[in-house]
């Protein structure tokens, strides 16, 4: 008698601390009437004034079919059993959102924020042969990268994400470099496929290209939209037109003695990830020059120096090669500030 009345209170007391109204809905294909209102409209259905600490979203995707949902839930819970997560099985890809405004579960359910293993091309050296900005994205796509393309267009699909070879190469990754306000490219860069950027492009994004003796730009320049490290005996106009083009401060580094910059070092806005023969004092000094935290790549038997090659960033997703291990992960998520998958 007297604990069932302690309960009635604390429930009442808690019903007012935590009243919180979220959509809830649940919907799979295996459906008889498959309705994809609660996927797209959950506004039009009723929403709930739940009793509980979170809205939450369970998104299932087919892990080979951009944008294909097998199954949506959305409702409240006071423990969910990830907060913010995003992981894959063999066939779907799975992502988990909690929040804590009133009807904050009315999105896809896709988390802004997700590190996804992937080969592209066929090759775990996934940042040779793709770019990734917060504005647009390039694929150095080949024929039979037709799947692989579709996903990352699911993935990204706020930005343009744009299939070219620039001089015919596929290797776009180690030839160009851009940010949110632009794309430097080689000289040599066909007009054709100049032209076909530019259409795909939007407006803001400049587009310009570079002639200089050091033309594999994606090696020799590193950037996020504020500053940029550049090889040191990139010549002065150069400099100039990543300045300009870029709108980022320039500074001439090497990482490690090594001029290799954009090989050495990957960038986002929130922070980065550097070659593991950086030593602590020069790791130091190259954070607070780029006014972002950085943090040291793993070092291990198979370890990789040039981290560039393995790994593409933006603010909102990170790909890393098949081969990444779960500690690399770790890595890249307290370096850019990510939720890295779960792997069964
Ligand atoms: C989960 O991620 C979303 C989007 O980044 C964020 O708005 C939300 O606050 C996060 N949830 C929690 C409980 O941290
Ligand atoms: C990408 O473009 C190349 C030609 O530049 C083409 O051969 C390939 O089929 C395209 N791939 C995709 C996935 O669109
Ligand atoms: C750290 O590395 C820099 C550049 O490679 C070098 O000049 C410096 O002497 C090193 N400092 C220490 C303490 O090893
Ligand atoms: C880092 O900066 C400090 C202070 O300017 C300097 O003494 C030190 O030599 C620098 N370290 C490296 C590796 O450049
Ligand atoms: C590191 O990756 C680059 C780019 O693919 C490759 O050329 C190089 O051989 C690799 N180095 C090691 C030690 O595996």
């Amino acid at each position: 008698m007297k604990s069932s009345l302690i309960l009635v209170v604390f429930a009442t007391l808690c019903g007012i601390g935590f009243s919180l109204e979220c959509y809830t809905c649940s919907v799979a294909e295996t459906d008889p009437d498959f309705d994809k209102t609660c996927i797209d409209h959950p506004e039009e259905l009723l929403a709930t004034d739940c009793n509980k600490n979170y809205c939450t979203i369970i998104r299932q995707e087919y892990k080979d079919e951009e944008n294909i949902v097998a199954s949506m839930y959305r409702g409240c819970e006071d423990y969910p059993m990830y907060i913010n997560k995003t992981f894959e099985d063999e066939t779907y890809r799975f992502y988990y959102f909690s929040c804590q405004e009133p009807l904050c579960n009315g999105g896809s359910g896709k988390s802004p924020k997700t590190a996804l293993r992937m080969r592209f091309a066929n090759s775990d050296d996934i940042g040779v042969f793709m770019k990734v900005t917060n504005s647009y994205a390039l694929l150095g796509g080949e024929e039979h990268s037709e799947h692989v393309c579709s996903l990352i267009r699911g993935d990204l699909s706020e930005i343009p994400v744009i299939n070219t070879s620039l001089e015919g190469c596929r290797v776009i990754g180690r030839m160009c470099v851009g940010n949110k306000n632009g794309l430097l490219l080689p000289e040599a860069t066909y007009d054709t496929e100049l032209q076909h950027i530019r259409n795909e492009l939007p407006d803001s994004v400049k587009v310009e290209t570079i002639q200089d003796r050091l033309s594999a730009l994606g090696n020799v320049i590193v950037c996020n939209d504020h500053v940029a490290i550049v090889h040191p005996d990139l010549d002065k106009e150069s400099e100039e037109i990543i300045a300009d083009t870029l709108q980022v401060e320039v500074f001439r580094h090497m990482i490690a003695n090594n001029p290799l910059v954009g090989s050495y070092c990957v960038l986002s806005n929130q922070g980065g990830l550097v070659c593991a023969d950086i030593n602590n004092s020069e790791l130091e000094n190259l954070s607070s020059l780029l006014q972002v935290p950085l943090v040291v790549s793993w070092h291990h038997k198979q370890g990789n120096k040039t981290v560039a090659s393995g790994l593409v960033v933006s603010d909102h997703i990170a790909y890393a090669g098949m081969k990444t291990t779960s500690s690399e992960f770790t890595a890249i998520d307290t370096a850019f500030g990510l939720i890295p998958p779960r792997h069964y």
